[in-house]
């Protein structure tokens, strides 16, 4: 049987210095890190990798438990393809497993998985396992979780451009609505908050549109160390700021 991840009481989330109203509902994680937690232990990257998925798990976790309603996740940019063939394949095929092991769990617990990017890029036995999670869990209505893999947000904002031009869109007419509605992120909640780990401050070219109005949460946390215990710290960091969309409060 799968795991069913509580849904955390106003009590609990209080226990917890959260309080509901002032959680995000949109949450980006820049996951950076892997490869230094792997260095400090002398192991090989993948292994970081391998430390990055399980603590991803226990986000995805907690994300459904405090009620947030979209998690997306940095898994592999556009950049990466630079990364050496051996890694990559370990990224790939520790992808593979990860949907293995937890599509029934994540299932269960309702949760709806979107892949965000350019998916062209992927073929064979990925391509299908990509395709199957996200058609099981088309009708769930949890947590939607989206993945960005082979994403960039130039490439988005430039494919959202092209379509518009495809569906006859004329010059002068074009509303900030229209585009929104051809990102690959369209549907889900305005991006509230983006956490980046392992002390990098930029956003290297995740989510560029999205995150007009979020709030930028930095730790130096290395992602494989991001327990729920950490992410819940960052959580507590938006919640006491006073968010002002431009407006004089
Ligand atoms: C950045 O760390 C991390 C990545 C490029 C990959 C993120 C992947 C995971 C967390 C693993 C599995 C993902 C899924 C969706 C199952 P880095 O390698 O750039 O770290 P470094 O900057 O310390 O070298």
């Amino acid at each position: 049987m799968p795991n069913i991840y509580p849904k955390f009481t106003d009590a609990e989330l209080k226990e917890l210095s959260l309080i509901r109203d002032a959680l995000p509902r949109h949450v980006g994680v820049i996951m950076d890190g892997n490869g230094r937690w792997a260095k400090k232990r002398l192991l090989p990257r993948s292994a970081g990798h391998r430390a990055g998925m399980e603590a991803l798990r226990g986000i995805v976790r907690f994300s459904h438990s405090v009620g947030i309603d979209a998690l997306t996740v940095y898994a592999f940019s556009t950049e990466n393809w630079r990364r050496p063939r051996s890694e990559i394949d370990a990224l790939f095929s520790l992808l593979e497993e990860y949907f293995h092991k937890e599509i029934d769990e994540l299932d269960a617990n309702g949760v709806r998985i979107r892949i965000i990017g350019d998916k062209t890029a992927f073929e064979g036995k990925l391509k299908q396992i990509l395709e199957t999670a996200e058609g099981r869990t088309a009708n769930n209505n949890g947590l939607c979780f989206n993945i960005a893999l082979n994403y960039g947000s130039r490439a988005e904002i430039v494919h959202a451009v092209n379509s518009l031009i495809e569906s006859g869109a004329k010059a002068g007419e074009v509303t900030e609505e229209m585009l929104d509605r051809r990102l690959y992120t369209s549907g889900l909640p305005e991006l509230d908050l983006i956490v980046r780990t392992a002390g990098e401050q930029r956003l290297s070219n995740f989510l560029l549109w999205q995150c007009a109005y979020a709030e930028f949460v930095f730790t130096s946390t290395l992602f494989p160390d991001l327990s729920p215990e950490i992410y819940t710290e960052c959580l507590r960091e938006y919640a006491g700021r006073t968010r002002r969309f431009g407006k004089v409060l």
